[in-house]
């Protein structure tokens, strides 16, 4: 076998994503798209045959699918943070900061599950702030690859709007319900139409950065090459 234990748990993150999370995003999007002909149709007066479950479902998965995406930004991150960690000798250096993340960790699961609880709106935005917050300062230890001079095709910006974009999501749900005029349903079918789009590119951007890293006995021949001429040595 060509692979070390370490680069098998690279692969940890993107197989959950092809196994879990797309496939739950095939589903939420057209339960999406059923629950808005109904409702256009209902509205319209139109005959439906669209069942009535289409809304509920939408919902139950998307509850489940957020949690999937922090989830996944969480390993994703984690792989980098903790590999420095136990593979580099990180923890030796800087126990304090190693300590400090893996409170992060279990702070931003924690501000997860009480946003799920909230009712009141006040609860909602504390419990999604805090959420996002531990997300991007997770992002923003110095172990992370964030590609900033490509932002634009960057995997971790694209990965971390969307985390914002599904807690934003889970955060909203009793105002698009409240909301007789639809603003806050037509927010989310907005943002989350975006989101859509970034999630197809993220598969890209993904399959991409798994293509780059060097398994880990190939590392140190890897890091000799020149990548602006795009040549390595003989
Ligand atoms: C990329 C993922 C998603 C897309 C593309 C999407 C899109 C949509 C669309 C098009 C509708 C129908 C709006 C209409 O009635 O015209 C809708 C409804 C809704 N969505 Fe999403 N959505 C996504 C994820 C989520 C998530 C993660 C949640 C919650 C955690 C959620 C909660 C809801 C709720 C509560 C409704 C109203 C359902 C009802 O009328 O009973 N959605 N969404
Ligand atoms: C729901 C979709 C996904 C989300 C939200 C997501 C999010 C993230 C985040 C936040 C990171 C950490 C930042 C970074 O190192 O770039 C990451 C890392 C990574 N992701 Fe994803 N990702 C998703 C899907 C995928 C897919 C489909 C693949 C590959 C087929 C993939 C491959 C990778 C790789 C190779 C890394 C680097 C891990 C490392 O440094 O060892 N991701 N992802």
């Amino acid at each position: 076998m060509a692979l070390n234990l370490e680069d098998y748990y690279v692969l940890l993150h993107p197989a959950l994503a092809i196994v879990i999370g797309f496939p739950m995003l095939g589903l939420i999007v057209r339960l999406a798209w059923q629950t808005r002909i109904r409702r256009l149709k209902i509205a319209s007066g139109e005959r439906n045959t669209i069942p009535a479950s289409s809304g509920s479902e939408h919902l139950r998965l998307g509850r489940w699918f957020s949690s999937v995406v922090v989830g996944l930004s969480l390993v994703g991150l984690g792989n980098s943070i903790f590999s420095t960690m136990v593979l580099k000798g990180g923890f030796s250096k800087e126990p304090l900061r190693y300590i400090l993340l893996s409170f992060m960790f279990l702070a931003t699961i924690v501000s997860l599950i009480l946003l799920y609880q909230a009712k009141a709106k006040l609860w909602r935005g504390i419990f999604a702030t805090l959420t996002g917050m531990g997300v991007i300062l997770l992002g923003s230890q110095p172990e992370v690859f964030r590609r900033t001079d490509e932002w634009y095709i960057s995997h971790y910006y694209y990965g971390i709007i969307l985390t914002m974009l599904m807690i934003f999501s889970v955060a909203i749900v009793p105002d698009i319900y409240q909301d007789r005029k639809n603003r806050w349903r037509n927010v989310h079918i907005i943002l989350n139409t975006i989101a859509l789009a970034l999630f197809i590119a993220q598969a890209f951007l993904g399959a991409r950065d798994l293509l780059e890293i060097p398994l880990s006995w190939q590392e140190t021949f890897i890091g000799k090459c020149d990548f602006t001429h795009k040549v390595c040595p003989k």
